[in-house]
């Protein structure tokens, strides 16, 4: 391997220039709807704890680095790695619960994916990433083709120039170690799973594609005769004359479009009241949506429902609503692992349909896809969340960038989902200027991506004396619904729930977005014993008790569905790296609190 110019090397024999290739794209709209190849499956990996694969020993950015998968030609050649004969493991998948010896581990781990390919020239080529924790590099065949951070949302490169036919190699570079400087930053109250987490395909476009589009149902009075539905829809490329049909079957809705100069249509449909059904958690209907351009057509299943605030009321299609919900991570519902799968959506959600619930919040960050689709066919509202959690580096200009493109990237996602209404840019964040300035200019850009939904945050209670709680937050006029987390009955005020009163002074619908307490299933004793479920019961009977005096009460989400896992809690025998506030603990056994949430809102 000789070294010909700085940023060119020849490695067996070819040329190899040592720049991004591949062009970072916006994120494709439903994926799913495409041809694709899945890349999920068997993956080499090689654990690189001091990045040898990536510095030389200077720590500069090495030419020969893994990238390369490189192989000796000669006797002689020495090359210290080699992804075919290192242990494979099942891609989508976290290393943490992969290979014991990656337990605990934050570091570099190598991926490397072998296949076939065959593109033609009137296609291009997409690689896709549900989602990489947290720092990524991606090559293929040998080129660099992009960077990403943030371990919760997809991204996506087109790669067309670096496929080739026959035989190709995609090998990423993953980092999940945690920096001050990160979203989230260096602590947080969950298990940092490194990994591919979420699928990988290659997915078949034409040179202009569908990059977004947009279908929403317009607010009007429930007297309507006619709703109005608004229908976008932008091209990758700033393209005139193009084709866009746009076709609702069942509603016998169909227009016919011609992009402009900037490769965009918009139009509104109309149809009558009486013949369209709304989506709600009672009736969860979805209408298919056929979309053409020029040729190409694409199909996604949408619903149509309105959310918005009226003084301290959440109005679902123009009714008040309470939302019952329930707080989970995206976490597999036995064990540890992060969850990936629609059975693993299905499974989870179907407890919180047990509990009673028609809404969940999707904490701390994007969950998996699939997590929102089937909660929407399922019937259940989704608070979703980008992980701005805890004491973030404000000043910092990158840190707001990355925020912003998570923000940008969870929106971009799921904004034709009828079931997501809040969109949450925040959880328990200290006061300050800073602060407020980050937030602020986040939630303005949140408007300005999706002025259909409601935008949020989850605050903490600043002030409690005399059993008064007060919230004074300055986000509070950056928000549509105020949502805050306590945790009266076990971080304080051990049963001194009944007694409490609360100081709410906005005119805003009202969310208790966590409450709760921890118990070890099994674990049984007195009511003032912790972590015995008569304790964690108690605190439930009490806490709700309190939330039915909190005026403007418009929902809750207690903290949390099920036991996950967590290197912050450390007690032996207890808690044994799980945090234990779930109604249900990691085996999927319902601890007595369970019952006692079902049963309020049964009564809601
Ligand atoms: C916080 C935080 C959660 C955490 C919970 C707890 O409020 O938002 O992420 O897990 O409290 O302490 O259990």
């Amino acid at each position: 391997m000789k070294k010909f110019f700085s940023n060119i090397i020849l490695v067996m024999g070819t040329l190899i220039p040592l720049t991004t290739a591949a062009e970072t794209l916006p994120l494709i709209q439903n994926v799913n709807a495409y041809e694709s190849m899945s890349l999920n499956g068997d993956w080499n990996y090689i654990v690189d704890v001091q990045e040898e694969g990536y510095y030389d020993y200077r720590m500069n950015p090495t030419r020969w680095g893994f990238f390369q998968n490189a192989k000796p030609q000669r006797p002689e050649d020495l090359i210290e790695y080699d992804f075919d004969k290192s242990p494979t493991m099942q891609i989508p998948s976290d290393w943490n619960t992969q290979d014991e010896r990656l337990f605990f581990y934050e570091g570099t781990v190598w991926f490397k994916k072998s296949f076939q390919a065959v593109p033609t020239k009137d296609y291009r080529t997409l690689l896709y990433f549900g989602a990489v924790n947290y720092d990524c590099h991606v090559y293929l065949n040998g080129r660099h083709v992009g960077h990403h951070i943030g371990g919760f949302t997809p991204f996506n490169y087109d790669v067309s120039e670096l496929l080739k036919e026959g035989d190709n190699v995609v090998i990423v570079k993953v980092d999940n170690k945690r920096h001050a400087e990160d979203v989230p930053t260096q602590i947080f109250d969950w298990w940092n799973y490194g990994g591919i987490t979420r699928d990988v395909k290659l997915v078949k476009v034409t040179p202009v594609y569908l990059e977004d589009y947009s279908l929403q149902l317009m607010k009007a009075d429930g007297k309507a005769k006619n709703r109005e539905i608004s229908f976008s829809a932008k091209l990758n490329k700033a393209e005139a004359g193009h084709n866009v049909v746009v076709y609702i079957p069942e509603l016998k809705l169909q227009q016919q479009l011609t992009t402009d100069a900037e490769g965009k249509v918009s139009v509104t449909l109309k149809v009558s009241a009486k013949k369209l059904q709304l989506w709600s958690p009672e009736t969860p209907k979805l209408y298919q949506v056929n979309l053409s351009l020029d040729t190409s057509t694409y199909t996604d299943n949408i619903g149509f429902r309105t959310i918005e605030t009226h003084d301290k009321q959440i109005l679902l299609n123009g009714k008040p609503i309470f939302l019952k919900g329930i707080s989970i991570h995206n976490e597999k519902p036995n064990g540890g692992g992060r969850a990936n799968s629609v059975n693993d959506a299905h499974t989870l959600l179907s407890w919180a349909h047990e509990l009673g619930c028609n809404f969940v919040r999707l904490a701390h960050y994007p969950h998996h896809e699939e997590m929102v689709r089937e909660a929407e066919k399922m019937g259940i509202l989704v608070w979703s969340e980008i992980p701005v959690y805890w004491t973030i580096a404000w000043k910092n200009t990158q840190t707001f960038e990355n925020a912003r493109q998570q923000l940008t990237d969870m929106i971009s996602r799921d904004h034709n989902r009828a079931n997501v209404i809040i969109w949450s840019i925040a959880n328990e964040t200290p006061h300050s200027a800073e602060r407020d300035d980050f937030l602020s200019r986040l939630a303005k850009y949140a408007r300005t991506l999706d002025n259909t939904r409601l935008i949020s945050m989850a605050m903490e209670v600043t002030g409690a004396s005399n059993y008064v709680n007060r919230l004074n937050d300055n986000m509070n006029q950056y928000v549509d619904v105020v949502s805050f987390n306590q945790y009266i009955g076990w971080y304080r005020d051990v049963n001194d729930a009944p007694k409490m009163t609360w100081e709410i002074p906005y005119n805003k619908p009202v969310i208790v977005s966590e409450f709760g307490g921890g118990a070890k299933y099994g674990y049984h004793g007195a009511k003032n014993q912790r972590w015995t479920e008569e304790f964690q019961e108690n605190l439930y009977i009490e806490n709700c008790a309190m939330l039915d005096k909190i005026e403007g009460l418009a929902g809750t989400t207690p903290w949390i569905l099920k036991d996950f896992r967590s290197p912050r809690r450390v007690l032996n025998g207890i808690q044994d790296y799980y945090n234990r506030k779930g109604l249900v603990s990691d085996k999927g056994e319902k601890k007595k609190a369970f019952f006692i949430l079902k049963k309020w809102y049964e009564g809601k």
